[in-house]
């Protein structure tokens, strides 16, 4: 017996859960130290374009797939291009599977230092338990590893349970928000700090002799990632948007937020880190530690009022995690209700359990088991060897899975549904000012698969964007 399909209560419950799903680990994470490694500015510059031209139009072109169908991605993908092209959504739910598996170990690190500063800001800060070495004890800790990736999938199970209006989108229209409220404060914070002049030099000069072709290609991977496109999640929440409610002016603001809070995301800890004199020198050491090893050593040390902000910022990082791991189960999840005629309850239980196994595989590969921890396929005796399951799976998502479906996404989008079909959805009475149906159409059609092509092919000859 099919069953009443959930739906959004608004137009703004849906901006709140997709932004939500977009805004996470890659804008507080990832972005930061990408933006380090290739040295601002320019790097920058060319991340904005990749959103406008790149990102915007297939987000777009996602939500529009997922409002008219109905459907999560297995069945819109029948539904809109024809039966023949049902492995892209299949790969879309196998990605977000993936996707999960690991994400949801880094997201349970943030629930610890969450904690660990809690601890800190009462009893004071212990300096030896903020190094580096303490964190790489604690990462290769595999009990605990297992307690808070479990905790993290618990909690993500627990609201996907409950469905769309009581569950995802109440937990977005709480946490949102708090995690808007949350960076505004820190924001302020770090302008005032002596690093800030610094930090927003180095995040917007225009020096292009910095700029290398690689860099580029990691600009438009990470566009992927961070607005979770090309998997179908964009397709599964517009899946639960009412016919009535713009997809351009959504896609607009959802787009918005994502980059607005991964460029302030990076001014916080960029003025921070310029605060401190010689620790620029530090982070080139490891630019992937930024999140975890320099900044809490840093809110105690320099901060004003650092015993405050900074379990309020882990806080943040674990609201923004949790909104996207939702967001990656709901995908999964919604494959076994909609195609498999689960219920919710039962589907929800047998994927988040599955996924904790591979989550736990993943948090024994830092270290606490030998076999997990050190296998190397790829990039094997380079300097950017890919090494343990975690670090397979995140380069199989990013540089190949993503990509993949991103391209098939856009081709059809732009080569098999009718203009009429694509115009209907896009253009009507709510359609902001701002947008023009022909540009959308050129974007979707020659720029996107062009520029998603030269990253699989690039992927193909050896790059690595993950
Ligand atoms: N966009 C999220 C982030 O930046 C991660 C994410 C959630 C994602 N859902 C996704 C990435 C779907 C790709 C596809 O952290």
């Amino acid at each position: 017996m099919p069953q009443a399909r959930g739906h959004w209560s608004s137009r703004l419950g849906f901006i709140l859960a997709a932004a939500g799903s977009a805004i996470g680990l890659g804008n507080l994470w990832k972005f930061p130290y990408i933006t380090w490694a290739n040295q601002g500015g320019a790097f920058v510059l060319l991340y904005l374009l990749c959103i406008a031209a790149i990102g915007l139009p297939i987000m777009m072109a996602e939500i529009l797939i997922g409002r008219r169908t109905q459907k999560s991605p297995v069945g819109a993908m029948a539904e809109a291009f024809g039966a023949r092209w049902k492995w892209v959504g299949g790969l879309g739910v196998l990605t977000g599977f993936v996707i999960l598996g690991y994400y949801s170990v880094i997201a349970g690190w943030t629930l610890r230092y969450f904690a660990v500063c809690v601890g800190w800001s009462v009893r004071g800060f212990d300096a030896e338990a903020a190094s580096g070495a303490a964190f790489g004890a604690f990462v290769a800790n595999g009990v605990l590893q297992l307690v808070l990736a479990g905790l993290f999938m618990v909690l993500t199970t627990a609201v996907v349970y409950r469905g769309i209006g009581g569950g995802i989108e109440r937990v977005a229209r709480t946490l949102m928000p708090l995690l808007f409220g949350i960076l505004v404060l820190l924001l302020v914070s770090a302008l005032t700090m002596d690093g800030a002049g610094s930090a927003l030099g180095f995040i917007f000069n225009l020096d292009f002799s910095a700029l290398q072709p690689r860099g580029a290609l990691e600009a438009l991977g990470h566009a992927f990632f961070t607005l979770s496109l090309g998997m179908g999640a964009m397709i599964t929440y517009g899946s639960y948007l009412s016919r009535k409610d713009s997809v351009v002016s959504s896609a607009g603001i959802v787009v918005a937020l994502d980059t607005l809070i991964a460029i302030v995301a990076t001014i916080i800890m960029f003025s921070v880190i310029f605060s401190v004199p010689g620790m620029a020198e530090q982070i080139n050491k490891s630019t992937a530690g930024m999140l975890f090893i320099t900044l809490p050593q840093l809110f105690y040390a320099e901060v004003p009022f650092g015993v405050l902000l900074a379990p309020l910022f882990y806080l943040l990082v674990a609201f923004a995690a949790l909104t996207s791991t939702i967001s990656l189960l709901e995908v999964v999840v919604s494959y076994f209700i909609d195609q498999r005629g689960m219920a919710r309850g039962k589907a929800t239980f047998l994927c988040g359990a599955t996924t904790f196994v591979l989550s736990a595989l993943c948090g024994l590969s830092f270290g606490s088991s030998k076999l997990l921890s050190n296998f190397s396929w790829v990039y094997r005796g380079t300097d950017h060897a890919k090494s343990g399951l975690f670090d397979h799976l995140d380069y199989l998502a990013s540089n190949w899975m993503l990509p993949i479906g991103g391209f098939f996404i856009t081709l059809g989008a732009g080569w098999l549904m009718t203009r009429q079909a694509t115009e209907g959805e896009l253009v009507d009475d709510t359609t902001p000012a701002w947008f023009r149906y022909g540009l959308w159409r050129f974007a979707i059609r020659y720029v996107a698969p062009l520029a998603v092509a030269a990253i699989i092919v690039a992927v193909i000859s050896g790059k690595d964007f993950s």
